[in-house]
């Protein structure tokens, strides 16, 4: 009961203080996300009839819940063992979700289910090359992480970490379509101005880019 006045307090304060998961304060610290809920949405034939790239975006801030269920439907662990809602060679796991937003790039953590920050600026202006990308309140990017990848040559990590990507862009999409969001995959992408702001290692790939937001009125 006192735990749960306390989180309800916090909620509150967060509310009031306006800080949020990715909202428009600046976090320098791990952010613990509320609890995916995995119930709702539009049937699956319904999301598939509507699933659509959108390539204009409201500014309007994503609600904490929400992304906690984008990120969740997108790649996060859907099984006692720590496997995934998308499919992966070999269970490798090598992709990486970053979270580019207002108050700064976060990577989310799956097994916890939070963001652990990598940069505390609105770097949204890196979104992708096309003007609309800088729009959206959330850009994901999605990293492949060759040295998790075993010991495939390197033409199998570059067919197959595309092939993994495709697997959570398309949660995202159907994610999106189910919750009347716009999402847009993007390949046109800075690279090397997002390598030094995402602080990549040259093992690190990114493979594309996609924002989601609330559709243009
Ligand atoms: C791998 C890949 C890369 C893409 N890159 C871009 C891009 O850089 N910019 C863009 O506006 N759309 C991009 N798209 C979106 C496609 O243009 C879009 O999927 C296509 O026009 C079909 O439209 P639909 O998704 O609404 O069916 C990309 C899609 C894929 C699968």
């Amino acid at each position: 009961m006192t735990r749960r006045l306390g989180v309800t307090l916090c909620l509150i304060l967060s509310c009031v203080l306006g800080i949020s998961a990715v909202g428009y304060t600046q976090v320098s610290k791990t952010v613990q996300l509320l609890p995916a809920q995995m119930e709702g949405g539009k049937p699956l034939m319904q999301a598939l009839k509507e699933r659509a790239t959108t390539r204009a975006f409201s500014p309007e801030k994503l609600p904490d819940q929400l992304l906690s269920n984008l990120l969740w439907a997108a790649f996060g662990v859907n099984r006692s063992d720590g496997r995934r809602t998308a499919p992966s060679a070999s269970n490798w796991q090598e992709v990486d979700i970053y979270v580019m937003a207002a108050n700064g790039v976060f990577v989310y953590e799956a097994k916890a289910h939070s963001l652990t920050p990598v940069a505390s600026e609105d770097l949204r202006a890196l979104a992708g090359t096309q003007a609309f990308a800088k729009e959206a309140p959330v850009t994901l990017f999605f990293v492949a992480d060759y040295a998790r990848m075993g010991k495939a040559t390197q033409e199998q990590k570059d067919f197959l970490a595309p092939a993994d990507t495709g697997y959570i862009s398309q949660n995202v999409y159907l994610f999106c379509a189910s919750e009347g969001l716009a999402t847009g995959v993007r390949a046109s992408i800075d690279r090397p101005a997002l390598v030094k702001a995402l602080k990549l290692r040259p093992d690190q790939k990114i493979i594309l880019a996609q924002s989601v937001g609330y559709p243009k009125k």
